[in-house]
């Protein structure tokens, strides 16, 4: 059985779809941690029943210092993986080193093709006829780690920004709770 705690910052789908997704197998969505008071996402995770831990990373001198303190109420869930989704944090080398190879990040463009905060709007914007999400390993660096899987579609002339958009999310709730099953199974090492 794999525990894993989702790490996010806003609105929370992709969140919802792993923890839906994994519902009703041996594995959990055993923690989410979350950087925002406000965020949707807490709404979320109380309806689904899932325990919530906040850090709240104004409140330390450091990333470092920050995580820190989460390490200790990580390690009370047995986390097996961590999964990033929409997290809008760096992680110190602390967490990453702690829980290393077992962090992983999806990013709505095909890496290494914009990583970043804006990766949707600049695959939309790109012209580029192929177009897709990543899900890498979490290294030191802004969207580098390792490539683990991506998901491809293509251009649709005239689209809106929001309906690409739309479709770029619909690849992401696929993909993301496929490719964290293929972990905890061992099928991806
Ligand atoms: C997703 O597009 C993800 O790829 C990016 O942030 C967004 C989070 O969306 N890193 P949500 O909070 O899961 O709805």
């Amino acid at each position: 059985m794999g525990n894993v705690a989702v790490f996010a910052s806003g609105e929370g789908s992709n969140f919802q779809a792993i923890a839906d997704a994994l519902k009703n197998s041996r594995h959990q969505v055993a923690l989410l941690v979350c950087d925002k008071k406000k965020a949707h996402v807490l709404q979320r995770a109380q309806e689904a029943g899932i325990p919530v831990e906040t850090i709240n990373y104004l409140q330390y001198r450091t990333r470092e210092a920050a995580e820190k303190d989460l390490l200790p109420r990580l390690e009370q869930y047995s986390i097996d993986l961590i999964a990033l989704a929409g997290f809008m944090r760096l992680l110190s080398p602390l967490l990453v080193d702690a829980y290393k190879d077992r962090i992983i990040n999806i990013h709505p463009s095909l890496l290494p093709k914009y990583p970043g905060t804006h990766g949707i709007e600049e695959s939309y914007k790109s012209g580029d006829k192929e177009l897709g999400v990543t899900i890498h390993r979490v290294d030191y660096g802004l969207d580098t780690g390792p490539i683990i899987r991506q998901r491809k579609m293509r251009r649709v002339e005239g689209e809106s920004l929001e309906d690409f958009e739309s479709r770029i999310h619909a690849l992401e709730h696929g993909l993301y709770p496929e490719v964290i099953f293929d972990i905890l199974e061992g099928r991806i090492h």
